[in-house]
């Protein structure tokens, strides 16, 4: 991309901390997170990873078989994942929610659609953009894996509650069917946190 970037507002605070989130984001396996949807994990094909942040996930991915983009806007986390998972199957990309333009040209459709820990940075005008144009990337019958946090806003961040029954509707509304929702507790041992873990696939007739 050319120019001054506008700020992507969700990814407030995640430049000045990416040093230190490192170790955390990376003591955690793609399969201790998401173990209880693995049996609904597509067999290879295309995967993009939406705020993939040090890369963990996409990697994992990558070394599974899948051809995955990873859409990344803050530009310190891109760098510790290029560094940290180098893969000739990883395309990184500066690009960011709502509207992911960076892959407007390609017209790519995707398998697999990961959201970690991303959806809560988004406020409501955002994610009403953002689901519409995620459902679209997927290819039909691909799935959707995301988790949403609940619990207080770290300083320095950006986040929102985000009721559970609005997104499972909102989802269905365009075409994206529900197979799993539940809570699930904070995997670094955190009380106060806890998330919601979902996954959706995209009807063949959207
Ligand atoms: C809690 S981190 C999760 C990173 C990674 N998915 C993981 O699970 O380790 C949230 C990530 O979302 C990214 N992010 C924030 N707002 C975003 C947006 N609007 N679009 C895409 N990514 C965003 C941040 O830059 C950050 O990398």
């Amino acid at each position: 991309m050319n120019g001054v970037r506008t700020p992507v507002p969700g990814a407030a605070g995640y430049a000045e901390a990416a040093d230190s989130l490192i170790e955390s984001y990376e003591s955690i396996s793609f399969e201790a997170i998401y173990g209880p949807l693995l049996d609904l994990l597509p067999q290879v094909g295309r995967a993009l990873d939406i705020g993939a942040g040090t890369g963990r996930d996409a990697a994992a991915l990558a070394l599974k078989g899948f051809r995955v983009h990873a859409a990344e806007p803050t530009a310190e986390l891109r760098a510790h994942a290029r560094r940290l998972h180098p893969s000739p199957a990883v395309t990184w990309i500066d690009d960011a929610l709502p509207d992911l333009a960076g892959l407007q040209a390609e017209a790519i459709r995707f398998d697999l659609i990961l959201m970690t820990a991303v959806w809560m940075h988004l406020d409501k005008d955002e994610r009403e953009r953002a689901l519409p144009r995620v459902a679209e990337l997927l290819a039909p019958g691909g799935r959707l894996f995301m988790t949403v946090r609940r619990g207080p806003v770290p300083p320095g961040r950006r986040m929102f509650h985000v009721p559970t029954d609005e997104l499972i509707a909102a989802a269905e509304a365009i075409g994206l069917r529900v197979l799993r929702s539940f809570g699930i507790s904070d995997m670094l041992g955190r009380r106060d946190v806890s998330w919601t873990m979902l996954a959706f696939e995209r009807e063949n007739r959207v």
